[in-house]
């Protein structure tokens, strides 16, 4: 029997569905690749058994069963309203290894089976006590001996401030009776603090940084991320002493440059490396701390798995490695194949300067075949011919980049080869799924709300002007009254009074 939270969180949802799509960073590729990087083995994805908890309507599932024949994927979520979304697309795409449930996570048992991968995705935060404990005992006792769990979660010290704006949009949007007046009162309120916050002051700084998420991000997602009834942040070392209460451990981070202390300076590197006596949790916990971070996306295995994980990466592994990667000359120019120094733009907005040849060589090879990987040892053979060397006079620089770049996050990486055309054709073709998937059709809106600016693969444009989920109009901000405001600047928070809505 759920309790009551989870029968309004339950509520909530149907009522305002999350916009639904595939995230990259719980790629069942990509966690395969993270676990190999830092020395464990795992299934294929294409022969994985998966379970997502808190699916929502399927957006991260589907499309990697499209992209799998041969794995077999569960979702589950509480929300009958998202699941039958997403059972209805499962059923037009004609996918035959997934099934979407509507489900309480908490009830989930052992009768499930086990899974090598769990994926857990903007959840944990979200849901009440006995809702995270379930999903870490989950991701312990369904988790296949060799298999990854991933949780991602809201962080300290970063959602300290942003709390702040929570309660400020709590204040004013939460007793309204629409999620779209609630939105909309509780933007107002921001933009009040925005022009009424001291210069000085921790709120202006605070909403200075969140500001520019509210403005660009869809409703959906401000709706649940600020004003759901749950929303419990902690600290990275805290969620690590849970799930090791439940037989887990920390494998890494989803994305793994951000565990590297190398990338922070030579003013945090040598001090953090004394402090933390190589405990890469420590390690990361300060880091969190120096970046303020607001959000992790962690993996976790089973406690028997830890002895096998390396942080210092191996060479071994990095060579079995398919890599991808951009790289475009600043200047707009080509890359040349001599010693001159060349800055050039990556992937992640990351700059990166290349002066030895042969890395410019590995460079061009790079970007001139992304978005299709490349294997480690057909780039020290291709570079090598590039520059006119034997590949064995060319392997340990290129092995010395690759290793780099890995840290940096300036290469996207995986197991198995990416491959992509060389050139799209006049009449490209879809994959089999996407091609007889439903075409998005109007039909009665839930509570009329704003935009969400569907991304998902699985859901195209209806032309009903009226569509909620399709249209692109932008919750209406409900400004403060004027009176209101001029009254508080002359006397105060406390005096004033809403006179109007
Ligand atoms: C913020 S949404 C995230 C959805 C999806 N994972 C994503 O990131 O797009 C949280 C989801 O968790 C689901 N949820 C909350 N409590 C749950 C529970 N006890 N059992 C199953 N699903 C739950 C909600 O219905 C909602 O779809």
């Amino acid at each position: 029997m759920p309790d009551s939270l989870t029968s309004t969180l339950t509520r909530y949802y149907d009522a305002v569905p999350y916009d639904s799509h595939p995230f990259p960073q719980s790629a069942m590729e990509h966690l395969e690749a993270l676990a190999f990087l830092f020395g464990l083995d795992t299934p294929p994805p294409a022969e994985a058994r998966v379970l997502e908890l808190g699916c929502a309507a399927g957006g991260n599932l589907i499309p990697f069963a499209a992209r799998h024949p041969g794995s077999r994927s569960l979702g589950v979520d509480l929300s009958s309203v998202q699941v039958a979304q997403g059972v209805a697309a499962i059923a037009h795409a004609g996918l035959p290894n997934i099934e979407l449930r509507a489900f309480d996570i908490s009830e989930i048992d052992a009768s499930f089976g086990q899974f090598d991968y769990i994926v857990c995705h903007g959840v944990y935060s979200w849901v009440p006590g006995p809702v995270q404990d379930a999903i870490l005992r989950i991701c312990a006792e369904n988790l296949a001996p060799n298999g990854v769990a991933y949780v991602s979660y809201n962080v300290y010290p970063g959602w300290k401030a942003r709390e702040i704006v929570r309660d400020a949009m709590i204040l004013r949007g939460g007793p309204r009776d629409t999620p779209e007046e609630q939105l909309s009162y509780a933007r107002g309120m921001l933009e009040f603090l925005e022009q009424s916050a001291r210069a000085d002051s921790v709120l202006k700084k605070t909403l200075e940084e969140t500001m520019p998420i509210v403005r660009s991000a869809n409703s959906s997602y401000l709706l649940h991320e600020f004003l759901e009834p749950c929303n419990a942040p902690c600290y990275f070392k805290e969620f690590v002493a849970r799930a090791e209460t439940r037989g887990l451990a920390y494998l890494c981070d989803a994305e793994p440059s951000t565990m590297f202390v190398q990338n922070y300076g030579d003013k945090v590197r040598d001090p953090l490396l004394r402090e933390c006596g190589g405990s890469q949790l420590l390690m990361e916990q300060y880091l969190d701390f120096l970046v303020n971070r607001t959000f992790r996306q962690t993996l976790l295995v089973g406690q028997a798995r830890a002895r096998d994980i390396r942080y210092r990466l191996e060479p071994a592994r990095i060579r079995a490695l398919e890599v991808a990667g951009l790289f475009a000359a600043e200047d707009g120019g080509v890359l040349t194949l001599d010693a001159r120094e060349q800055p050039c733009h990556a992937i992640r907005n990351l700059k990166v300067t290349l002066r030895l040849p042969v890395h410019k060589a590995v460079a061009r090879l790079l970007d001139a075949a992304y978005p299709a990987s490349m294997p480690a040892q057909a780039l020290i053979a291709e570079a090598a011919r590039l520059v006119g060397q034997p590949p064995e006079a060319v392997d340990g620089a290129v092995m010395t980049m690759l290793e780099e770049l890995l840290i940096l996050g300036a290469l996207r990486f995986r197991r198995t080869p990416v491959p992509a055309a060389a050139s799209v054709s006049g009449l490209p073709h879809a994959l089999p799924a996407l091609r007889s998937a439903p075409r998005w059709r109007h039909r009665p809106a839930p509570p009329p709300m704003p935009a969400t600016n569907g991304t998902s693969p699985w859901r195209s444009r209806c032309s009903s002007a009226a569509c909620c989920r399709c249209s692109t109009a932008r919750a209406r901000t409900k400004p403060w009254p004027s009176t209101w405001s001029r009254k508080c600047r002359a006397t105060g928070f406390a005096s004033s009074r809403t006179t109007s809505a």
